[in-house]
């Protein structure tokens, strides 16, 4: 069905209604308008203000936020089938250039039984009713809008909700709204009878879906209702609304946009809008929920690392489902360490400290941090900074290192080198171009004979210490079996880094 349809979905949000009610303390006025602004924003193009027969409360936001609002976004508020809810609405939403009223009744054999307790002839006939007053009150500038409530209950009268709603669109409703109020009804089976009252009503009415979330598919019916006709969509800032909540706004518009929707929203605003919608309703963002949580951009598993770092600057990424840049996510895909990790994750974190490390080297320490995140969980970054530091720079072994001291010695350097190696200890003289030949040479001669292919010098911590920085000596060392072996030394004195480079390698080669 994807592509089905070519039209823009209209974007009905219902936080200041159904979300709102939902919220352990209400907003009142100036809450309400926070998020009201955030909507007009994000460029929904519907706005639901409230239930102005609630209380005064919202009575109030009501007409405040219909003075305030743009005049493209048409302001909706709800009222029962009952002319007293209806009045209310109608007078605050008098400031609106769009208003609209919603008015609604349950329709499912249920609820008529057993909350209504009216016969569905009876129920008809309110809602006919209600639809006929309002639309009397809002005028030629506003719309009406019926909702059955309960609709993805109704499978089994089905045929009576139409014929109920056919009488609703002659009495002057323009917009159907089909609500799926507790989420008991699978996906496929809501979409089809979506599709039925679609084929059933005249052409240029708006049908529309209200999805909750009390099983957690709510974003799944949205999403195929539109493509099976549903042009409205009701949804939510961060899901808010009854119970397990509404429709998550932002993961309709991001799935839609997926499927090549033209989606008339600032995506780039979600992020944002929905760290303030937490804010503003006191529920935190859980740390897996989509697109928003915390947590949706790690990746632990070492397969997973390989491909989102290989894809990591493309538009389609190997393991997400959009570049975080399009919600407005300025984080980037992040690699934790645990023991389902790799050395790709390694290598990351390592080199976004900014410290230098060869992926020989990473290999080398991919298994001592496993053996830690195993008894741990996930290393923290300052625990794999500390794992990096000991192994690479502080390497255990039998060489000891005691001195290394030049001697005065005409043309060529020479120096002694003091050193244990598994406890029996060495001193040793010995000359060449410079400290680090001197000092393999004295090891060669101890019998320990190693070739070096690599040499290098620079710096060491630069970026937190300056001028302060530590010298940092690198090595390359190939041993008899072609094995080549990096090793590294820092200190303040250059000459003492290169010593620590040359035990640390020996260490690693000769590792006791
Ligand atoms: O869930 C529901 O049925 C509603 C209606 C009032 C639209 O919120
Ligand atoms: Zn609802």
């Amino acid at each position: 069905m994807e592509n089905a349809s070519k039209s823009k979905p209209f974007f009905y949000d219902i936080t200041l209604r159904d979300g709102n009610q939902a919220l352990k303390k209400p907003w009142n006025t100036e809450q309400k308008e926070v998020v009201f602004k955030e909507l007009v924003k994000l460029g929904v193009q519907a706005i639901e203000v409230g239930f102005s027969g609630s209380s005064d409360m919202d009575f109030e936001a009501c007409h405040h936020l219909a003075s305030i609002a743009p005049d493209n976004v048409v302001i909706a508020g709800l009222a029962r089938a009952v002319e007293k809810d209806i009045i209310k609405v109608a007078d605050a939403l008098k400031p609106a250039a769009r208003p609209r009223i919603h008015t609604f009744i349950a329709m499912s054999p249920f609820n008529m039984k057993y909350v209504l307790k009216k016969d569905p002839l009876d129920v008809r006939k309110t809602a006919v009713n209600a639809v006929k007053y309002a639309k009397e009150l809002i005028g030629e500038k506003g719309e009406v809008q019926f909702s059955v409530e309960h609709f993805g209950d109704c499978a089994e009268n089905l045929d009576f909700v139409i014929e109920s709603l056919q009488e609703c669109v002659e009495a002057g409703a323009s917009v159907i709204n089909l609500p799926n109020t507790v989420e008991r009804t699978r996906p496929f089976a809501f979409v089809r009878m979506v599709e039925t009252v679609k084929k059933a009503l005249p052409q240029g009415i708006m049908l529309s879906v209200h999805n909750h979330n009390d099983l957690g598919m709510a974003v799944a019916t949205t999403v195929e209702s539109f493509f099976a006709g549903a042009g409205q969509l009701e949804c939510s800032l961060n899901g808010l609304g009854e119970r397990a909540g509404n429709t998550s706004i932002y993961e309709v518009a991001v799935a839609l946009h997926n499927c090549g929707v033209e989606v008339p929203l600032n995506l780039s605003r979600i992020y944002e809008t929905a760290i303030l919608t937490a804010e503003m309703s006191n529920i935190p963002i859980y740390e897996k929920a989509p697109l928003i949580g915390e947590d949706v951009l790690a990746h632990r598993s070492g397969i997973h690392q390989d491909g989102a770092l290989k894809t990591q600057k493309m538009k389609k990424g190997a393991y997400r489902p959009i570049h975080p840049s399009l919600i407005g996510r300025d984080d980037a895909e992040k690699y934790g360490f645990t023991s389902q990790s790799g050395k790709t994750a390694l290598y990351e974190i390592i080199k976004a400290k900014g410290y230098p490390i060869t992926v020989e080297e990473t290999l080398r320490l991919v298994p001592i941090a496993k053996e830690q995140a195993e008894k741990f969980g996930e290393l923290p970054v300052e625990a794999i900074e500390d794992i990096y530091l000991k192994e690479i720079f502080q390497v255990d072994g039998p060489f000891k290192f005691i001195s290394f001291k030049k001697l005065d010695n005409g043309e060529k350097d020479k120096f002694n080198l003091k050193f244990n190696y598994k406890d029996k200890e060495y001193d040793l003289i010995e000359e060449g171009e410079g400290p680090i030949e001197a000092c393999i040479n004295a090891l060669n001669s101890a019998g320990f004979r190693q070739k070096l292919v690599h040499y290098e010098q620079s710096a060491f911590g630069e970026e937190t210490k300056g001028a302060q920085a530590d010298a940092m000596t690198v090595i390359q060392f190939e041993s008899e079996d072609g094995r080549v072996i990096t090793c590294r030394g820092k200190d303040p004195s250059t000459q003492k880094a290169n010593v620590k480079a040359i035990f640390n390698g020996f260490n690693l080669i000769y590792p006791g």
